[in-house]
């Protein structure tokens, strides 16, 4: 091969585009952290009841429906259940240890929602708290937005009451009531019950909510019925799931479950042993939040 002007010029060419090509692959390299990967995470209290998870699968198959093609995940704020379920050989994860989880996977804006019923401890403390230090800016997510719990606004409260009237049995009479057993707690978040039971009685007085750890309590909800002369009552849980508080201290057969003391006062006792979450007229609730803080990712 003869040496030519015209020939080296486009050898140095060639060289310069691949050294360039090279320079920009590497570039490229380092760029996957541009791709935005929105994920959900959806935060339950927990249960070891094996039943009490169709709420969880109805939740997120509602969820999915409602937000096509953002992946899903899960975290149980309960560390008491997720010991539980440990033991069993189920594994589940915290919310700070699946929100670490995502950052690995390289998901870079998340709609955290919780499934509680109220703002209460496990959501400030398990959830609130926690989310805030996974905010951007050093290694944390772009944007991270918290779907608020069930009750969370006056209007939710009255969103309720219209999830309540749908799901209450047809066979139900009016003379006879319904008691809707909720958890409760000493957190500030309780007051969702008594402003939720007013609520409840501008529409149909004869819907009661009870707690088992809060206001108002199961005393206040005997002394009402007694006061009406209520004959039957038809109990439900104000629960995401008919875990273990439906099971064992609405529906149990121990002389202090909620069905056993208004049996004690003469009164016959329906219990309906299904989560919030399993029903869509309440699933539903859940998916508004979830929408709008999806809605709210940048
Ligand atoms: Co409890």
């Amino acid at each position: 091969m003869r040496f030519s002007p015209r020939r080296s010029a486009r050898f140095v060419a060639l060289s310069l585009f691949i050294v360039l090509c090279s320079f920009s692959l590497a570039f490229a390299g380092h760029g996957e952290t541009n791709a935005q990967k929105k994920g959900i995470l959806l935060v339950a209290f927990g249960t070891s009841i094996k039943e009490a998870q169709k709420s969880f699968d109805n939740m997120e198959k509602q969820v999915k429906k409602a937000c096509p093609g953002i992946p899903v995940r899960w975290a149980f704020t309960s560390n008491i259940i997720r010991h539980k379920l440990d033991k069993q050989g189920q594994h589940t994860t915290s919310v700070p240890s699946a929100l670490a989880g995502m950052l690995d996977e390289g998901f870079t804006d998340i709609a955290v929602q919780s499934l509680h019923t109220i703002p209460g401890e496990e959501f400030h403390q398990k959830v609130l708290d926690v989310v805030n230090r996974f905010r951007g800016g050093h290694g944390g997510f772009n944007s991270i937005v918290i779907g608020q719990p069930m009750m969370a606004t006056p209007h939710d409260v009255e969103a309720v009451v219209e999830a309540i009237q749908t799901v209450i049995p047809k066979q139900r009479k009016a003379d006879e009531a319904v008691v809707l057993m909720g958890h409760g707690t000493h957190h500030p978040g309780n007051i969702y019950y008594p402003g939720l039971q007013w609520y409840l009685s501008q529409k149909d007085a004869n819907i009661l909510v009870g707690t088992v750890e809060g206001t108002p309590s199961l005393d206040y909800v005997v002394s009402e019925l007694k006061k009406r002369g209520t004959k039957t009552v038809w109990l439900m849980p104000l629960m995401s799931v008919a875990g273990d508080h439906a099971r064992n201290d609405m529906a149990g057969a121990e002389d202090d479950s909620w069905k056993s003391v208004l049996e004690a006062n003469g009164i016959k006792v329906n219990a309906i042993l299904k989560g919030t979450a399993e029903y869509d007229a309440f699933a539903a609730l859940w998916v508004k939040h979830v929408k709008t803080a999806v809605a709210a990712l940048n």
